[in-house]
This record gives C-alpha cells, structure tokens and sequence, in this order.
C-alpha cells in the first residue's frame, strides 16, 4: 500500500496553507475537520477518491451507497466496497436497504470494517431503489421509522446518520418530521439534499427550504445541493444555519472545492492547471491499491479526467483523444501534455450549469 506521500511542494505548500484555515466543527458525538464533507456518490465516492478529497481538505467523506442485501448474501463485490482504507479518518459507510431486520444485520458487518458512522440512505431516487420500498422511499410513510430508526441503532455501537431529500414531492416535504422522528431515535445528524424525490435533478435545490431546517431541526443539518462553486460555497459558509455543507459533483470539476472557499483576497495564489494534474496523478496512485486491472483503473481515471479538464480550452479535443486512447501510460502521457500545454490558464466554470443530472441520493 503506498504511503500518503505529499504533492509537489509548491502544491502542498498552498494545501497546508489553506487546510489550516479550516475550524473543526461537531455534530452530535462527532467532530470533523472542517465543514465542509464529501457527498455520497455512487461509482465515485470509492477508497481512492474519498483518501484524495480528504486530502484535499474534505472534513468528512461517505461512501457510495451499499445493498444490505449484498452485504447480508456476503456478495464479493458489495463485500469490497465496505473496506475502509487505514489512511482514511472521517469516513461514513452508507447503506441502504427497505427492511429494518435486514439494515441491522449489514450495518453489524459494515461496523466490523471501522468507519467513523454508518449512514442510512433515506434519497435514493432510483426506480429500481425505490420500488423495493428502500431510498427515498423510506420518506413516504412516517409511521415505519421508529422501528426502522431503533433496530439498526440498536444493532451498533458507532453512531447512525441519515441523509433524505426534502420530501416526495413537492406536496409532501416533510424533512422536518422526518428529521424529528430520527432525534427521538437517536440519530447523530442529518444531511438533506435540497430536492424533492420528484424533482429528481431537476431544478434548483431549495437552499430556502434547507434554511429554515437548519433553524428549526433538533438535529445538526448538513446542507446539500447545487454547491458547485467557490463563490456559492462560500456564500453559505459565511451565511447558512446548517452545521456543515455536503459536496457531491462539483468537487469532481474543481478537486480544490473543499479549499479555495478559505483563499483570502490577499493570498497570492491560485491553483494552476498543473496542481490538476498532480491531482489525477495522486488519484492513480490510491487507485492502483485497488484497482483489478490496468483497464479498470483506465476506464474510471478517464471520467475523473474529463471532469477535471472542465473549465478550460480545447476540452473536446482533450476528450476524444483521450476516448480514442486504450492504454492506461499513454493516456497519463496524454494528459501531462494537455495539462502543461495549458500554463497559467484559471478554470472558468459556470454556475449552477447542468451536470451529472442522475444519481442515488
Ligand atoms: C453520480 C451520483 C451518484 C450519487 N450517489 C449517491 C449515493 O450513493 N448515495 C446518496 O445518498 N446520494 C448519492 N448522490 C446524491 C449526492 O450525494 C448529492 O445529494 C446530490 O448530487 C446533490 O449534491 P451536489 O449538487 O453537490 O452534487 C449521487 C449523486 C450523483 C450525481
């Protein structure tokens, strides 16, 4: 297993600087390096990607949503996404699952692997998710979670979260007694995405909405949605009533998400087309310890590529060529090549512009 070495220098130097801005914050029994936590993503949010968003400031991460039923069957490949990398200390395991008996059972194995929390999945929009009675299903019908709530809780000793979305649809948000009936159950925290099960990716998260829960909850809320740029991060870092923000998709276009909300207008830096590409470097680095084969870590190294070339020029260029390249070296070769060509280029990434407009939460 390789060793978290640090970036260049200069790199790291501008990482250290901004890393030690951050306050720790609590929630519950839990305290976290920053507020600012990586969101669950489904396919991304693995070992690697969740070491190099810690890295790069994240407070806090959670992994990619889990069936309880494969944990329970003890499926290989549902078995391997509960490991829990030595090198990674904030780290929530996400379950999701439709049967209070069944959570219990797989949140006892997914405790054995030593996460800080475990975290049910209560926004999962996903048909196929949904039409089991799990995700964002478990929203519809209140009267099932206490007993769902208090039979995981009282399988495990580490602390339980939740994330949700605001309600069903836009006639029944009911964040707010969902969120009552997790304190009386003795739920840690709460993270909502600003969206209804019905809206799906559609529209704007409803930071209005998420406000006022941040006011009103007998819970810590983390925030979630649409937190795409520096300049909105920051906006709600300075003016939210939520305890912490959750960060999902932009982080994928801009790595340093979770730190250029501490730049100060005095600092003397920015982070430059070249930090981006020690940035995938060191992603390839974490993927190599888990990773099957050369073809699997090209095939997942390339989506983190595109994302990452976002906001400058000739990315279309940059992105066929890399789709047209079957070899893992040569498209490192590749990208060393466009990334330097770029020199001091700023990313430019739009607000709130659609992006990844599906997902499990
Ligand atoms: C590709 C993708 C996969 C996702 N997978 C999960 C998941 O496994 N569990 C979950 O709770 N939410 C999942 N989500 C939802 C995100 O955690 C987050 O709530 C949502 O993307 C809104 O935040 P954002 O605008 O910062 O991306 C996923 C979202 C995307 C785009």
């Amino acid at each position: 297993m390789t060793k978290n070495a640090p970036f260049t220098p200069e790199l790291q130097k501008k990482i250290d600087i901004l890393k030690a801005r951050r306050k720790p914050i609590q929630m519950g029994s839990l305290s976290f390096d920053s507020p600012l936590l990586l969101a669950p993503m489904s396919s991304i949010g693995t070992a690697p990607f969740r070491l190099l968003m810690e890295d790069l400031g994240a407070g806090g991460t959670v992994s990619e949503l889990i069936s309880c039923h494969g944990i329970n069957y003890k499926n290989v490949r549902t078995t391997e996404m509960l490991k829990v990398d030595p090198r990674e200390k904030n780290i929530g395991l996400q379950l999701f699952g439709e049967g209070a008996e069944a959570m219990a059972e797989a949140a006892k194995v997914a405790e054995s692997f030593n996460p800080k929390f475990i975290d049910i999945n209560m926004g999962c929009p996903v048909k196929k998710v949904v039409g089991t009675g799990a995700g964002s299903s478990l929203l519809k019908d209140t009267s099932t979670l206490p007993h769902f709530f208090s039979t995981i809780k009282k399988a495990i000793k580490l602390p339980l979260t939740i994330k949700i979305r605001t309600g069903w649809d836009h006639d029944t948000i009911n964040a707010l007694e969902v969120i009552h009936i997790a304190k009386e159950e003795g739920i840690e925290f709460v993270a909502v995405h600003g969206r209804t099960r019905a809206q799906q990716y559609t529209g704007l998260a409803n930071w209005e909405y998420l406000e006022q829960l941040g006011a009103k909850s007998p819970l810590d809320i983390i925030g979630n949605g649409d937190l795409h740029t520096v300049s909105f991060v920051k906006e709600k870092m300075n003016t939210t009533k939520c305890t912490a923000l959750m960060l999902g998709r932009g982080p994928l276009r801009n790595p340093f998400l979770f730190l250029e909300p501490y730049m100060l207008p005095t600092d003397d830096m920015f982070f430059t087309p070249e930090d981006h590409l020690e940035v995938i470097k060191k992603l390839i680095e974490y993927s190599r310890d888990y990773a099957h084969s050369d073809h699997t870590l090209l095939v997942s190294i390339r989506k983190h590529l595109i994302w990452m070339a976002a906001g400058y020029n000739n990315v279309s260029y940059f992105r066929d060529l890399i789709f047209k390249t079957p070899d893992l070296n040569e498209t490192i070769k590749i990208s060393e090549e466009f990334f330097t060509s770029l020199k001091d280029q700023r990313k430019r990434l739009q607000d709130h512009d659609s992006f990844m407009t599906s997902g499990h939460g």
